[in-house]
């Protein structure tokens, strides 16, 4: 090694040795390292299928393109107030009253960058050293992270089929003590695609405010639901928070924009801790993101939802017929929750082969949890039909190719 390699070689130790503890209990997001392995043989040449990642592969609708564009034009992009800008809040308490008939005073609305913000701005309000959080396992990963980051605790609630993939009011109950700061929700659900009714939220909701929790519901994949719609959190009760983002239905993940429905009172917290924590939400994506509450936008998504249903249902009984075993059509967002045992290795080893013998990124059931992990995989249909169909084809030729 050459002198200065050497000493960038003892830095970027030190570097490792600098770390907080807290950074040994937080496990890397497994799809994102699979999405960088993915790029990798796809830049020596090989064709990559990806079903790894939950980004929607449509561009930005047009009418929000647009309204970026003559917002950029005049050059004043400065930062906004810390909890964002009061017509996009505005817009946002608008569609809790047409989509939902939920009456939300734009007060309680708070914008963030996308809905990660989001979730670390509220739990850094809501949460208390050694404090408990309980969420479903399998689920979205970077809560229970998140909290960890904030020095609290987080306790899985297993979710499987008995439990149609989201806890029930009996598990929240059994879990409670002392320490229990609250529950956190996510319906549609991340990674298994399953909705809580509107009975079960209120009945979580009512719990957890007789307890003196709090109750956050992650509602990103609203909007992307293929039966019927699903029922919001906003406005329940003085002790349930909602977070909500324009990465997924509004197909916007780049633009960095989601925002929290707070109950009243939480608008000045919110607030000092965004100043310090981010400054502001992009002041770019949330003028974007007034363009993408248009109806003309809407008209735009709603064909793309559609799309998104077709996928769905292509996906789930292409995946049965391989010999996956799946409990359930998933009915929202866009995940089909695989059970592999049928094809006898655990599911990081057969993402792996997926990967490197037929081109197909698929997301071992390792990054959500610790409840059986080992026997699914995550499929995203947030690709195009045609390249499912590829994928299905590589899948099933190499999963039942005759033995030789
Ligand atoms: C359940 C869930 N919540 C939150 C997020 C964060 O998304 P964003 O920060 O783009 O809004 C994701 C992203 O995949 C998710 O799946």
């Amino acid at each position: 090694l050459g002198a200065l390699s050497y000493s960038l070689l003892l830095e970027a130790q030190a570097v490792g040795q600098l770390k907080a503890k807290r950074n040994d209990s937080i496990a890397p997001f497994y799809a994102m390292e699979l999405m960088r392995r993915a790029r990798e043989l796809e830049r020596s040449g090989k064709s990559i299928i990806h079903m790894e990642l939950g980004e929607p592969d449509f561009p930005t609708p047009s009418p929000v393109v647009k309204a970026a564009q003559r917002f950029l034009e005049n050059g004043i992009v400065h930062y906004t107030s810390a909890i964002g800008l009061p017509q996009l809040k505005e817009a946002i308490a608008k569609l809790y009253q047409t989509r939902h008939g939920v009456l939300i005073d734009p007060q309680q609305v708070a914008i963030t960058a996308g809905g990660s913000s989001a979730l670390t701005l509220l739990l850094s309000v809501l949460t208390n050293p050694e404090s408990e959080w309980l969420m479903a396992d399998p689920g979205y990963p970077c809560n229970r992270h998140i909290i960890r980051t904030f020095g609290g605790l987080d306790v899985a609630l297993n979710v499987d089929r008995s439990t149609r993939f989201q806890p029930t009011l009996q598990q929240i109950k059994d879990k409670w003590n002392g320490k229990t700061a609250g529950v956190i929700l996510v319906s549609p659900s991340n990674p298994t695609g399953s909705v809580l009714t509107k009975e079960e939220i209120q009945s979580f909701a009512d719990f957890v405010k007789e307890k003196g929790g709090a109750l956050i519901i992650d509602e990103v994949y609203h909007g992307l639901t293929y039966e019927e719609s699903a029922a919001t959190a906003a406005g329940m009760n003085s002790n349930t928070f909602v977070v909500q983002s324009f990465s997924k239905y509004f197909n916007m993940t780049g633009w960095r924009v989601g925002w929290i429905v707070a109950p009243h009172g939480y608008s000045a917290l919110l607030e000092k801790m965004a100043q310090n924590l981010f400054i502001a939400p992009p002041t770019i994506g949330q003028h974007a993101a007034l363009a993408a509450l248009m109806p003309e936008t809407i008209e735009i998504l709603e064909a793309r939802k559609l799309e998104f249903k077709e996928r769905r249902d292509y996906l789930y009984s292409e995946l049965l017929d391989i010999g996956f075993k799946i409990e359930g059509k998933p009915s929202g967002a866009f995940y089909v929750w695989a059970d592999c045992r049928p094809f006898g290795r655990d599911s990081f080893q057969l993402a792996n082969e997926l990967l490197e013998n037929c081109g197909v990124a698929v997301t071992p059931g390792l990054d959500f949890g610790s409840h059986f992990p080992e026997h699914h995989l995550r499929f995203a249909y947030a690709t195009s039909l045609d390249q499912l169909k590829e994928g299905i084809g590589r899948i099933r030729q190499y999963l039942l190719k005759p033995i030789s």
